[in-house]
């Protein structure tokens, strides 16, 4: 495993909920945000495959008002919150990055490369 990085504690979010992050990741900046569902945790680069904005107008909103979907605010994509798969918007086909995680009690943290 690589390097760690903390992101946020798991106290921070809801279920559904999300929190966005910056953080200097072995040498670089990641921005992304984590997705809270059903106990289990995803993490994104907060980088809409549409046109690389980031997805959130309000800071550390990221579902829809259903918390069922990851909502890019900009042109209203929506994303499945597991994979990342746009299921509905102007960029079918394509998928939010991936970033991996983990979590040691309380603490979330982003692993390996940037
Ligand atoms: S930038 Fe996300 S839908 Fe257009």
């Amino acid at each position: 495993m690589g390097a760690t990085t903390q992101i946020c504690r798991l106290g921070e979010l809801s279920d559904p909920g999300s929190r966005g992050f910056s953080v200097q990741h072995r040498g670089r900046r990641v921005d992304g945000f984590v997705v809270q569902r059903d106990g289990e945790l995803f993490a994104y680069r907060n980088s809409c495959p549409h046109t690389g904005s980031p997805l959130d107008w309000v800071e550390h909103q990221f579902l829809d008002l259903d918390g069922a979907l990851i909502q890019c605010a900009t042109h209203d994509a929506r994303f499945l919150i597991d994979t990342g798969e746009c299921v509905f918007g102007p960029c079918p086909g394509t998928s939010l990055e991936p970033l991996a995680i983990g979590l040691d009690g309380d603490l979330v943290y982003l692993v390996g490369e940037p």
